[in-house]
């Protein structure tokens, strides 16, 4: 397994539409492989292949904790994501391609996830909160949109020292709060 270098923002690799996983060959297990390394390198909680310069349909995340009994290390190929409800919320995102960073953000509050695992399995999945913002961040990566254009209102950016100076604090305790990047 290898850390990979991470693609930031003004890398092209991260406003393109990636394609489709046709086959979960060796090497694509070994790109796994070397994304969750890479992950765990970063201390992120989702990476998505674009990031580290391959433009196909496939992320890892391991948003650590869930309402919905879907905590752990996930591996999606060819996700597609739909809404059950209406129901948003607000939270504070970073990004592994955007360092040092944070912005608010909004987005569904649950998530339906079908998908291949990484033995090319079909996968299906209902997430809720963090995890689901998660999952709506890695697809928007393989669709090369940045959290950035989530953003309802540009102004609510910040540096990390400022985050956690005048913003962290008042959020503690809520999904707002979180402070990892993905
Ligand atoms: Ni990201």
């Amino acid at each position: 397994m290898a850390v990979l270098p991470i693609r930031v923002a003004g890398d092209p690799v991260l406003r393109q539409k990636a394609k489709k996983v046709r086959k979960i060959d060796a090497s694509i297990q070994k790109l796994i492989d070397d994304m969750i390394e890479t992950m765990r390198d970063e201390r992120g909680v989702g990476l998505a292949a674009p990031q580290i310069h391959e433009p196909l349909r496939l992320f890892i995340m391991d948003p650590g904790r869930s309402e919905g009994g879907e905590d752990g290390l996930k591996v999606v190929v060819n996700p597609e994501l739909t809404f059950p409800d209406e129901e948003r919320m607000e939270l504070w995102e970073g990004c592994l391609s955007i360092p040092g960073i944070r912005g608010l953000t909004e987005r569904r509050a649950t998530v339906e996830v079908r998908c291949l695992d990484r033995e090319g399995r079909p996968h299906a999945c209902t997430l809720h909160g963090f995890p689901a913002a998660v999952a709506q961040h890695e697809t928007d990566h393989l669709d090369g949109v940045l959290f950035l254009q989530r953003m309802p209102d540009v102004a609510a950016l910040a540096f990390e020292d400022e985050f956690a100076r005048f913003l962290a604090p008042a959020e503690r305790g809520d999904d707002a709060g979180e402070a990892a990047d993905a």
